[in-house]
């Protein structure tokens, strides 16, 4: 059960120790010109698991880490993390969007990884803390916000094959500008697969991403942004795509994967995105699609948009998709579905339309 917001920050506030920085790093980032992922904010969260429960819990200025060289998650992949953003809303007061949803998936995929759960009061109270310390980092820019990376890894000092007793827990943030600026080309794969049923698909596991790499640097080789995975039975029915779940709009409905194989990671988008086409008055449909229909929908005429939707790149258009002879080339500047999506999604999360679904979560007390 969740608590009520101010107690979570209540007990954050009691239990985690602020060390603030005296030279703040802000002045040498230019916030006209944001790339995803390059700078850090001020300050980051730490906190110790020693076998037993959650210890040392601090606010600290942004630094390096010691680490072993025996470190338990470089040699066995236990390490899980999340990726959430935080906006302004019209006030300049930080908000950050649905970070509950991406708590309890931190716990999922802890759980899946053989890691200890995070209490509420470390992830969304010293969440709560550390934006609010660091509250001018929150860019205000079209399309940029404060993408924060909450993450947990294994600390023992041994490399033998065993759960480690012990993990570090961290949250770093970085203020951010588009992940993807134009529209993408995607890859179907048939030959290598992200996941199984019975697997890790579900959780976000350092390893998925590992795994990932050799196949899409070789989409990016023949000219594609992503790949779009599909199962790994009859290598047709679509999973994901790269870092988002993928929508398919075929006349008045709009399809993306189910989630029954545990195969694929339940975006907080994705979620977002089916309660927005809902709103929009559009049918959706969440069950399994194969990529033959997309390509029958293509040929008859039907298939008006295919998107990625994730944290980091919200909703991203899909120019072309292609699959084997199959290369099917879609206008994305006629994607009416997209654009209104992104154009409901951007209004809420920014404080300029009403929050509709509750999913701000307003920074401080
Ligand atoms: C593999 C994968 N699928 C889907 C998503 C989209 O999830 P979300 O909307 O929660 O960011 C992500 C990004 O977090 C991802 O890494």
């Amino acid at each position: 059960m969740m608590v009520a917001k101010s107690t979570a920050r209540e007990e954050a506030v009691k239990k985690i120790k602020v060390t603030k920085t005296e030279h703040s790093r802000i002045g040498e980032v230019d916030f006209n010109n944001l790339v995803f992922g390059k700078k850090y904010a001020d300050h980051m969260l730490v906190a110790d698991f020693d076998g037993k429960e959650w210890v040392n819990a601090q606010i600290i200025p942004f630094q390096n880490f010691s680490v072993s060289p025996s470190n338990a998650a470089w040699h066995y992949g236990q390490a899980i993390f999340e990726g959430i953003k935080a906006y302004k809303d019209q006030a300049g007061n930080p908000i950050i969007f649905r970070p509950y949803d991406n708590y309890k998936r931190f716990n999922l995929s802890a759980e899946r990884m053989g890691m200890p759960s995070v209490p509420e009061w470390l992830f969304i109270g010293g969440l709560d803390m550390l934006i609010d310390l660091d509250r001018n980092w929150v860019p205000t820019g079209e399309g940029c916000s404060l993408y924060l990376r909450p993450f947990m890894i294994a600390a023992d000092e041994f490399i033998g094959v065993r759960p480690s007793e012990t993990y570090r827990f961290a949250i770093i943030n970085s203020p951010s500008g588009p992940y993807f600026n134009k529209p993408i080309k995607l890859l179907v794969q048939d030959k290598y697969v992200r996941a199984f049923p019975g697997g890790v698909g579900f959780a976000k596991a350092a390893g998925n991403y590992g795994g990932a790499m050799y196949p899409t640097m070789q989409a990016k080789k023949e000219g594609y942004d992503q790949i779009l995975w599909v199962d790994g039975y009859e290598h047709k029915y679509l999973q994901e795509c790269g870092t988002m779940n993928v929508f398919a709009i075929i006349g008045n409905t709009a399809i993306t994967p189910d989630l029954s194989q545990g195969t694929i990671l339940e975006g907080v988008t994705r979620g977002s995105v089916m309660e927005v086409l809902h709103d929009m008055g559009l049918t959706v449909e969440e069950r399994p699609i194969s990529i033959d229909e997309i390509v029958t929908a293509y040929n008859n005429g039907t298939l008006r948009e295919v998107f990625g939707t994730g944290t980091a790149a919200s909703v991203a258009y899909v120019e072309e998709l292609s699959y084997k002879d199959n290369h099917l080339k879609l206008d994305t500047t006629k994607y009416e579905v997209g654009s209104e999506v992104i154009r409901r999604l951007d209004g809420m999360r920014t404080g300029k339309s009403a929050d509709i679904h509750n999913w701000n979560y307003i920074v401080g007390e």
